[in-house]
């Protein structure tokens, strides 16, 4: 077949832009189109599609559509992430945790569960593992870590485990020694000790039951996420993380994120670069 027509004509944005927007909550503006279209451009390729209005027919009416919509899911996500990202967070985090680790109210059989809620390829739920480990050697504490996100690439990459030395590259050097194993291509293996202790599920934010399904936690972290989304998705995606927390859990946004406008049932505790929100 000849080259595809990657021209994204301003009708089909709007479908396509509309069809994302509907099924995950990611909203493109306007400014977005080129990224949309440099992003999908890939699937006309692979499908030997002549231009995108083929391609949103594709995914509207083939027999593939459902395994097509995960292609498109796995496209237009944006996926950036690294091991102990932003640790001024993160300090917050382990004081939080502390906290609930020595708060009498837990029995000693119960799980403390941490939801890292758009974990991308795993290194925020890891690096969580990993800071438990390390600040939890003698505690009978029990931890329950998830993490979900709605695209299924980044978690059979998470579930791999195999990193490279970038994504690295705020770890210190004691725990890449402690904790993964050289592999292969100058890449790092995540030892089977901290990969147990994470449990990865394709859930989509915005949709109600699937977020139900995971059940109660005592923190969520659901950084650089919402920022992809409008205020609509948003507020979907925040009352859904609500129910599914404690009373007094905690969630943890990114530094540029914000409840502000979005929900009023938190109570904010954390200030300047660390949001930090308490159901009351
Ligand atoms: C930029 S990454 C953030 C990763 C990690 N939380 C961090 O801060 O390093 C955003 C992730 O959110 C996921 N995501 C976007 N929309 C989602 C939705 N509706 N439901 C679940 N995950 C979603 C994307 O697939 C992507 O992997």
């Amino acid at each position: 077949m000849e080259y595809p027509n990657t021209n994204l004509s301003d009708e089909i944005f709007y479908k396509l832009k509309n069809l994302i927007y509907d099924i995950s909550g990611i909203y493109f503006n306007e400014q977005k189109k080129y990224l949309l279209e440099a992003r999908l451009s890939r699937r006309l390729s692979i499908l030997d599609l002549p231009n995108f209005e083929d391609y949103y027919n594709y995914l509207k009416y083939s027999p593939k559509k459902k395994s097509e919509i995960k292609e498109l899911l796995n496209s237009v996500t944006t996926n950036e992430t690294s091991f102990f990202r932003d640790s001024p967070q993160l300090d917050v985090f382990m004081d939080v945790l502390k906290q609930i680790v020595i708060a009498p109210s837990v029995s000693p059989n119960k799980k403390i569960r941490i939801w890292s809620a758009g974990c991308s390829t795993g290194e925020e739920p890891y690096t969580i593992a990993m800071m438990i480990k390390e600040n939890f050697p003698f505690s009978n504490a029990k931890f329950d870590i998830i993490g979900s996100d709605i695209s299924e690439h980044v978690l059979d990459s998470a579930k791999r485990g195999i990193y490279n030395d970038y994504t690295l590259r705020n770890a210190s050097k004691g725990i890449i020694a402690k904790y993964f194993n050289k592999a292969d291509n100058d890449s790092f293996a995540l030892k089977d000790e901290i990969k147990n202790m994470v449990g990865f599920y394709n859930v989509n934010l915005v949709d109600a039951k699937e977020v139900k399904n995971l059940d109660i936690f005592d923190i969520v972290l659901c950084r650089n996420v919402i920022i992809y989304f409008d205020d609509e998705s948003k507020k979907r995606a925040i009352s859904n993380i609500y129910e599914s927390l404690k009373i007094g859990g905690h969630l943890f946004l990114g530094h540029s994120e914000s409840l502000h406008f979005i929900s009023t049932s938190f109570k904010l505790v954390g200030f300047g670069k660390t949001p930090l929100y308490r159901k009351e």
